[in-house]
């Protein structure tokens, strides 16, 4: 369990179903997404995010706030179906429900996931992947000093081509 100043960061429980749909079933929050989940598809989310976190020790949490998850930041392995590059790549992540965007609560939770990936997980290096067009999720990246590497964008290969969501943007941060 992680504290910052405003939030609690830990794993995701199976009492969280309902307050992680909530972000997961909101077509703006997944505007820059293949698609926008439903319920089962949600459960699906957390089934998996629980899974990687019992494997690995770490993963994507609960950003809590108040006595409930208001969003998702943290750290997992890129699946293997969409990574630019071969294992082990370890990728940082966010999202978090409409209601609370804009005050700074990404950059907190986030900024505590890259200090936990360079401190505790001793990682060389983490990346953060999305669609090129998803501005906010890129400006985030670079507010947490992360340098785009061109060389590295890929097609995601469940995005059909004519989608502007197609091309996806690789953005590194070096430890070492
Ligand atoms: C991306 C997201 C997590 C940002 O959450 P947030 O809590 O609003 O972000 P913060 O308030 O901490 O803002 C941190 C930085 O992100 C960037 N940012 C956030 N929202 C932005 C927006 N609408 N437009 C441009 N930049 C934005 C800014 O650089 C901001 O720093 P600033 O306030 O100094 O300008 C949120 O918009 C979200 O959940 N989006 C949908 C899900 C998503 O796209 N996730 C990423 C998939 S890879």
């Amino acid at each position: 369990m992680i504290r910052t100043e405003r939030l609690t960061l830990r794993p995701w429980r199976a009492e969280d179903a309902e307050d992680l749909a909530a972000i997961n079933c909101d077509a703006e929050t997944m505007r820059f997404f293949a698609a926008v989940m439903d319920r089962e598809g949600s459960d699906g989310h957390l089934a998996r995010m629980m899974a990687h976190q019992d494997e690995h020790g770490f993963g994507m949490w609960a950003a809590e706030r108040d006595g409930h998850a208001i969003g998702i930041v943290g750290l997992q392995h890129v699946p293997a179906h969409r990574a630019p590059e071969p294992p082990p790549l370890v990728e940082i992540g966010w999202r978090f429900h409409r209601a609370h965007w804009r005050q700074g609560y990404a950059f907190e939770g986030a900024t505590a996931a890259v200090d936990y990936a360079r401190d505790v997980l001793r990682l060389p290096s983490i990346v953060a992947l999305t669609a090129r067009i998803n501005a906010p999720s890129r400006a985030l990246m670079q507010k947490l000093g992360m340098t785009h590497d061109e060389a590295a964008d890929f097609d995601h290969p469940s995005v059909p081509v004519d989608s502007p969501l197609h091309r996806h943007v690789v953005y590194r941060l070096r430890f070492t």
